[in-house]
């Protein structure tokens, strides 16, 4: 399988078995990511780090990959202190990036702009989201993670809850839990709705999704619940925000309803969805989640720019 100098810009860039082997790569490098075990794969190699919205998670998730591979890292986290406050354009900066590093990570509001960085650059692109399209590397550790909690994905009840209207996350993730066989129920308020040509692909691939506003039947027999922040800066209207923030909050009690091997899952950041009460419960797997995110990066990392394998 070969993986080098690929772009990532959608989950799509993967076959199902392109997905599977990334996953068991990533276990491998499990003890590397926790700094257990070392291995230089990335020495002599530079990532740009270009994010032009926030990011915690992803930024110094990739960043740490990198640095963990014995590669090095430039980029920028506010594009304030960039040329692009002087009028450069998106497409010049990365050509800058491409002329000083060997992949980028970019991080963008605008959806598709991980597709034109990648028509620019003659290294390797990496989409850490753009705007309300996708986040493929998102996808493939909350995919790592399920298969480290749960064995393996097929035949897992997953509940996909929150902002599946804008929620860029659950897109890709509806798509690859469906290629893997999962069982999904989208769970949200009435104006945010899974959009319909994702439902579409879902039956694709066979899996026919439930489509519900009522978490607390939702829960009861879920193996997986995957909650969503309602995102205040993706809605085009404030009133439209307003209406449905709140409208859904995990506690113990609604976690009474839910089976004991639940696990509780989130791309976080988390603002009011999930009561921190729940952190001390083993339901909690969101912050195991966001660890994951380093042994996934390392693998593409180095899959997709490394001089040697592990
Ligand atoms: N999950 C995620 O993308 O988090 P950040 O926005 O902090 O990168």
């Amino acid at each position: 399988m070969d993986f080098r100098n690929r772009d990532v810009v959608s989950i799509k860039d993967f076959s199902k078995s392109e997905m599977d082997y990334i996953l068991r790569y990533a276990k491998k490098m499990i003890p590397y990511a926790r700094g257990e075990r070392h291995a230089d794969v990335m020495h002599g190699k530079i990532l740009a780090s270009l994010f032009f919205e926030p990011s915690t998670r992803t930024r110094l998730s990739f960043e740490c990959a990198m640095n963990r591979l014995g590669g090095r890292v430039i980029g920028f986290a506010d594009p304030g202190a960039t040329s692009q406050r002087k009028g450069e354009s998106l497409a010049d900066t990365i050509r800058m990036a491409d002329a000083y590093s060997d992949i980028i990570v970019i991080r963008h509001p605008q959806e598709g702009s991980a597709r034109l960085a990648a028509e620019f650059a003659a290294s390797p692109i990496l989409n850490a989201g753009d705007g309300a399209g996708r986040h493929p590397t998102q996808c493939l550790l909350d995919m790592f993670t399920i298969v480290m909690e749960k064995k393996r994905i097929k035949g897992n009840r997953i509940v996909l809850l929150g902002d599946l209207k804008y929620g860029r996350t659950v897109h890709s993730l509806a798509y690859a839990l469906s290629l893997f066989g999962a069982e999904l129920v989208f769970v949200s308020p009435e104006s945010l709705r899974m959009p319909k040509e994702v439902i579409e692909e879902c039956r694709e691939f066979g899996v026919d999704p439930v489509s519900t506003s009522n978490l607390e039947r939702a829960i009861r027999d879920a193996d997986v619940l995957y909650v969503t922040r309602i995102q205040k800066e993706r809605f085009p209207d404030a009133a439209e925000y307003n209406r449905v923030v709140g409208t859904y909050r995990i506690d113990a009690d609604l976690l009474r309803h839910a089976r004991e091997d639940l696990i509780i899952m989130h791309p976080l950041p988390r603002v009011t969805e999930i009561d921190p009460e729940v952190d001390k419960t083993p339901h909690a797997v969101y912050f195991k989640q966001a660890f994951n995110g380093v042994p996934v990066r390392m693998a593409l990392l180095s899959l997709i720019a490394g001089g040697r394998k592990i």
